[in-house]
């Protein structure tokens, strides 16, 4: 597997803290071993100390309230997080994709602060609906993706049928990086393509690296030693076949996100992991420029960064807000002044913070490409651009339109204040839309998938004490107003019975018909509606 392009292709050196920052995410559907890898990522990465730390601290924290119980039950991660950890001189920040698909709003937002992905499958099952989505919003990006077919211990699909069955699902070249050697009870290891040697699996201990034969090509005869004869004229033969109807790596290709390499492991035996990592070392892409309304290159001096999650009451105790951060570019320090683009004001940030496995640590200084957390007050929200002083607007992150709307009633009236207070939280968190309508009180609150009920109204409970219903509402749409401040305004007031605000205070087109949006945009051309509306 020749490296075909140089690490920074058509791009300028970049400083070497810079060049060494990996920022990626993995995508897979439940089940498929997310969890398991990232543990074993950490592990390697020194950030923690043994295997099961990290189920272990998930455990501790679910076993502490309904709704974590439910995220359990359900078994989706619904608490989006940002991992740093240093390999092989290489600083991997990994950042946490929410699995479950009721969340693709927060997912997609997550993916607009990564540079690339690894998408793991289980063997036995290929490619599965969640992937697919995943990788779509991937393929939106042009992000570059790094396989891990996972599983490999158990009774796992052909290799050239899983191959195949990406190519045709995925439409991407996948060249494979390592040739699984039997499968299930057999699977004794891989043959690795870019090194040309075999790597073999310790079935006794979970927690060994593999142990690594350096040989010189398939027709080394020391070959014999390790792989019985069936297993290896299998391999031979596998090997030839692959060579010469598969693609080969080539790094271009894959850094424009049109093929991805494919390594065959077993995360929970600890297998072809670090493979994995020192593919995502070499190959994968450092820092890439953003789109801040210029392209902003990492290497730039100046700091910025954008918003792309906030997380409120990540601690029930503290009652804490922490923005994330993505660096855009430049070298940032603790207690520096950044503009705060959209209200104009100046922040000191005094106490950034960096995720550290699951603990977070005040950090001295960040560089393009790093995931900061930022805690505040609530000023911060998805979208928000800081900088040095350059009025910027990262573009990207857009806030897609609800698919289900439904009224929000406190269970105690007389608490009706504070259940406000808590909605408008979860909708600058980004995990609702919240309307206000025009005529009448109350609110009316937007998910793009019905589980987000269940768990704003968990979360509403736990962390602000209320009981909250949500009920039928008589919409079922919604839709942003733009144009003419005079035509909207003119437009609203003929249509109070549909118009709310968000949390924005953006006008808002409510309906049930698919028939009225289309009317609307018949009777009405000086205004526009639209399902996204770019964060603000
Ligand atoms: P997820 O985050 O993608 O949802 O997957 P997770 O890592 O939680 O793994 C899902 C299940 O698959 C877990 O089993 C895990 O132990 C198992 N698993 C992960 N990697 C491998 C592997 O390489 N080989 C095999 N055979 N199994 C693997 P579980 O029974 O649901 O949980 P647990 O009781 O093992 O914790």
């Amino acid at each position: 597997m020749p490296d075909t392009a140089p690490h920074t292709a058509n791009r300028p050196a970049l400083p070497p803290e810079i060049a060494r920052r990996r920022t990626f995410a993995i995508i897979s559907h439940p089940d498929a071993g997310k969890t398991t890898l990232t543990e074993k990522f950490l592990l390697y990465g020194g950030a923690i100390q043994m295997a099961g730390q990290v189920r272990a601290k998930g455990e501790a924290r679910r076993t502490r309230s309904d709704f974590m119980q439910m995220e359990k039950d359900r078994g989706i991660s619904v608490s989006a997080s940002a991992m740093s950890f240093d390999y092989e001189g290489h600083r991997f920040n990994l950042v946490d994709t929410p699995g479950h698909s009721d969340f693709s709003e927060d997912t997609y937002r997550t993916l607009t602060a990564v540079d690339a992905a690894i998408m793991v499958i289980d063997g036995a099952k290929g490619v599965e609906s969640q992937t697919r989505k995943l990788f779509e919003v991937c393929r939106l990006r042009d992000l570059p993706i790094l396989t891990f077919c996972n599983k490999m211990d158990r009774e796992a699909r052909d290799t050239f049928e899983i191959i195949d069955e990406i190519q045709e699902n995925l439409a991407i070249d996948v060249a494979p990086a390592s040739w699984p050697i039997g499968m299930g009870a057999e699977f004794l290891g891989c043959y690795d393509l870019i090194h040309d040697r075999l790597e073999l699996m310790d079935r006794a201990d979970r927690n060994k690296v593999a142990q690594t034969v350096r040989l010189d090509g398939l027709d080394d005869p020391r070959m014999a030693e390790h792989v019985p004869e069936r297993l290896l004229a299998q391999l031979r033969e596998e090997v030839e076949m692959a060579r010469g109807l598969l693609p080969t790596f080539n790094h271009q290709s894959f850094l424009e996100g049109h093929l991805t390499p494919i390594w065959f492991g077993s995360a929970i035996n600890s297998f072809g992991v670090r493979e994995l990592m020192e593919g995502i070392a070499h190959y994968g892409p450092p820092p890439q420029p953003q789109r801040g309304g210029r392209e902003v290159a990492p290497e730039e001096t100046a700091v910025t960064g954008f918003v792309f999650k906030v997380q409120a009451n990540m601690d029930p105790k503290h009652r804490d807000r922490v923005a994330f951060v993505r660096l855009a570019s430049g070298h940032f320090q603790r207690g520096m002044k950044m503009l705060h683009v959209r209200s104009g004001k100046q922040m000191a940030i005094s106490a950034p913070v960096l995720f550290l496995a699951a603990d977070r640590e005040v950090t001295e200084e960040a560089w393009a490409g790093d995931i900061i957390g930022i805690p505040n007050h609530g000023q911060l929200r998805i979208g928000d651009a800081l900088t040095e002083g350059e009025a910027l607007k990262f573009t990207g992150i857009p806030a897609f339109a609800p698919e289900l709307l439904r009224n929000a009633r406190a269970g105690d009236p007389m608490k009706a204040k504070h259940l406000e207070k808590a909605l408008m939280q979860f909708a600058e968190e980004g995990a609702a839309r919240v309307f206000k309508p025009m005529l009448g009180s109350g609110f009316i609150v937007g998910v793009v998938g019905a589980l987000q009920f269940e768990v704003l109204a968990s979360r509403i409970e736990l962390e602000y004490g209320l009981p909250v219903r949500f009920e039928g509402s008589q919409f079922t749409s919604a839709r942003w107003v733009s144009g003419e401040r005079v035509a909207v305004e003119a437009f609203a007031n003929a249509n109070k019975g549909h118009m709310a605000t968000d949390h924005d205070g953006d006008p808002v087109y409510l309906t049930r018909l698919q028939w009225d949006i289309d009317r609307v945009a018949r009777d009405h051309p000086e205004v526009r509606l639209t399902a996204t509306k770019e964060s603000t």
